[in-house]
């Protein structure tokens, strides 16, 4: 054994998270990702992309593709993430996220990636005629993490898997290249009752812009009517809420939308339902769409003021995509280093 103990990253904390840019953003999002690059963009130095360069590893329109980019910037700005503080950009912006990509596809092994459930879930039946780039997205979101050394990802839930796949490349590059504490080891920030937003069809499937009833999702650019009508016919059970959470636990329903208030007011489920318990869902879920319409109407009438100049958010773009390759850059010539690829002398 070896007296020397292992290094371990000594970097600035880096926050850096990603959405992708292929359609309308919904409450999921938001509570899962969104409200978290807000709250962290006081802590540390944030990286917030719009993840284009995942998207079109399922078909997107060539024609709409910039506009659903421009969309996503805007309901980061609406909610509130300040882009003095946090660098917004586009992906496809940033070459040295394909550049390392291509040396992780080199590093991550075909069983990791085998694992990897949300493949298995976005391929379907037909496996054989899924494009390359959805079998490897994983590794790529390893690279967008990476190339900033960012040491803290907010996400839902359904990307915890990525995250531990993110933190085995990063373990075998350091071990591989003998460059121990090279890259972190990056915690994933996955917390509180927004980490998983159900879809309000059905309380066992996540809430998801793949789905084909809209009604199973709120989208953020919904008006009033539209959410207010979507939380009245939200599947429920005929029981009052219950006074403990354990109660909850066999109702998934009900305990998905008792979650999404908790999220909204900034609570705990436990603390929401001291507040509803004994109540039937005739009383709760107006309070849920008065609560849904305070929170997020403002936040699409400020995307809509905002999509109507896309100069202006393509000006903010621009500072991002700046700010972002300032950090990119010098990480993947140090790894092409490490690697050993070719460089004139000097
Ligand atoms: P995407 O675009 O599917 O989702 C964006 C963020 O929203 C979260 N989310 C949810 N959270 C709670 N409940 C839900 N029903 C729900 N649906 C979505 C996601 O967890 C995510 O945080 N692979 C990523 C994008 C990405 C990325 C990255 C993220 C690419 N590179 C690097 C972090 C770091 C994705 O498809 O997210």
């Amino acid at each position: 054994m070896s007296d020397t103990p292992p290094v371990v990253y000594a970097g600035p904390k880096r926050i850096l998270s990603g959405v992708q840019t292929s359609g309308q953003l919904h409450l999921g999002n938001y509570l899962g990702a969104i409200v978290k690059f807000v709250r962290l963009q006081e802590e540390a130095e944030c990286f917030y992309f719009l993840a284009d360069m995942h998207a079109i590893t399922v078909w997107q329109d060539p024609d709409k593709l910039a506009d659903q980019m421009r969309e996503v910037a805007a309901a980061f700005i609406a909610s509130g993430v300040d882009p003095a503080k946090a660098a917004i950009f586009p992906q496809s912006a940033v070459p040295e996220h394909a550049e390392l990509a291509w040396i992780f596809n080199c590093v991550a092994r075909l069983g990791w990636l085998d694992r990897m459930t949300q493949f298995k879930e976005k391929s379907g039946q037909h496996k054989e005629r899924s494009s390359v780039g959805l079998y490897t997205y994983p590794v790529l979101q390893a690279a967008d993490i990476l190339v900033y050394k960012a040491t803290h990802v907010p996400v839902g839930e359904d990307q915890k898997q990525h995250l531990e796949l993110t933190r085995d490349i990063a373990q075998k590059f350091n071990n591989d290249f003998g460059a121990q504490g090279f890259f972190p080891i990056t915690e994933p920030v996955i917390e509180g009752p927004g980490a998983r937003i159900m879809s309000l069809r059905d309380g066992a499937a996540k809430m998801s812009k793949s789905d084909p009833s809209d009604n199973s999702r709120i989208n953020l650019l919904d008006d009033a009517d539209a959410m207010a009508t979507k939380i009245r016919k939200a599947k429920t059970d005929p029981e009052p809420l219950p006074e403990t959470l354990d109660e909850l636990k066999a109702r998934p329903e009900a305990d998905n939308l008792v979650g999404i208030y908790a999220a909204l007011s900034g609570v705990t489920k436990a603390q929401a339902l001291t507040e509803f318990a004994g109540k039937g869902f005739g009383a709760f879920k107006p309070a849920l769409a008065d609560l849904t319409v305070a929170k997020l109407g403002p936040i699409g009438a400020e995307m809509r003021r905002l999509l109507a100049d896309p100069a202006e958010i393509d000006r903010v773009l621009k500072i991002g995509v700046e700010k972002a390759r300032a950090v990119a850059a010098p990480v993947v010539a140090d790894t092409k280093r490490l690697v050993g690829f070719w460089s004139p002398k000097p």
